[in-house]
């Protein structure tokens, strides 16, 4: 991929899974790989952890059609099923889009930034920013450039990696309303405990702007997922029977990851009246 930008020796482009080209990115602060199919960030780990804090399926499909399996899907500009048109993609098109590249920096410390761009001149342009350092910063800025309103969803889709998600739990969420899509969307309201897995769990919790924090004592580590401009969050575990109807998930992988993700979903859409922007961010810290 001809790319114009002056990169930093850290960051390189090279060919990876399934030929799609992605930046790899390697400085003393840590290491990332980010593909330029879905502005897709598929690996962090920074110098301080002893293993990936991302979890990418091994049975994931790197093809231009398709999302791949893990790491930080992007869903833009709608989550999910697309109301209007059934046909549409899952999560919207900014997963499968190919995104340019527009900056790459390292700074003294060897905090790596990478920013990457899609638009569509009549309806958005889309800046996404991933700081690489001692924490994983993505910053998702959504402009609208046009004549007209733009109503959108985002998530930052994350998938992250962890010892065995039956010992696992989620804090942040306690007495948080949600909407169960295990259960046809029926509203609930989550005691005042943190959550633990034990079947399928697909939540979207509802104007929510709280920390999360992923602990696992399996691992012996704690994730921590700081957010702004965000009011909603997914948690998500596909479990035995949903994996298995996955051809991209293997059937035993599972255990292995949970989606916490920071997103503006449902209700809690957002609207740009032309010339506005809205930026979402989550930071990810380990311990
Ligand atoms: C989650 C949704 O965010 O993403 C789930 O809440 C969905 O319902 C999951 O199954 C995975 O979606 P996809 O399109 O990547 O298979």
């Amino acid at each position: 991929m001809p790319v114009d930008i002056a990169l930093p020796s850290s960051v390189r482009i090279e060919p990876g899974a399934g030929g799609l080209p992605r930046l790899s990115i390697n400085s003393r602060q840590g290491s990332a790989e980010i593909y330029f199919h879905g502005a897709h960030l598929t690996a962090w780990q920074p110098a301080s952890a002893s293993a990936p804090v991302l979890w990418l399926s091994r049975e994931s499909v790197f093809a231009e059609n398709k999302a791949i399996r893990g790491g930080v899907p992007i869903c833009f500009p709608w989550f999910g099923a697309n109301v209007a048109d059934p046909k549409a993609p899952a999560h919207g098109f900014a997963r499968l889009r190919a995104w340019t590249l527009l900056d790459a920096q390292e700074d003294a410390t060897g905090v790596v930034s990478i920013t990457l761009g899609l638009e569509s001149p009549d309806m958005f342009q889309a800046q996404y920013r991933v700081e690489i350092g001692p924490s994983l910063t993505m910053q998702l800025q959504i402009h609208n450039p046009a004549q007209t309103p733009f109503t959108f969803e985002e998530a930052l889709h994350t998938y992250f990696a962890v010892h065995d998600v039956r010992n696992v739990t989620v804090s942040g969420l306690e007495d948080t309303e949600y909407l169960d899509k295990v259960a046809g969307f029926e509203r609930r309201i989550q005691p005042h405990e943190a959550i633990h897995f034990t079947a399928e769990t697909d939540r979207v919790y509802l104007n929510t702007r709280t920390a999360c924090v992923i602990h696992d004592p399996g691992a012996r580590r704690t994730i921590t997922i700081n957010k702004t401009g965000s009011d909603t969050t997914v948690v998500w575990n596909p479990w035995i029977d949903k994996a298995r109807a996955m051809a991209d998930f293997g059937d035993h992988e599972w255990p292995e990851m949970v989606c916490v993700e920071t997103c503006n979903v449902g209700d809690y859409a957002r609207t740009l009246v032309p010339g506005e922007s809205h930026t979402m961010t989550a930071i990810i810290s380990v311990s």
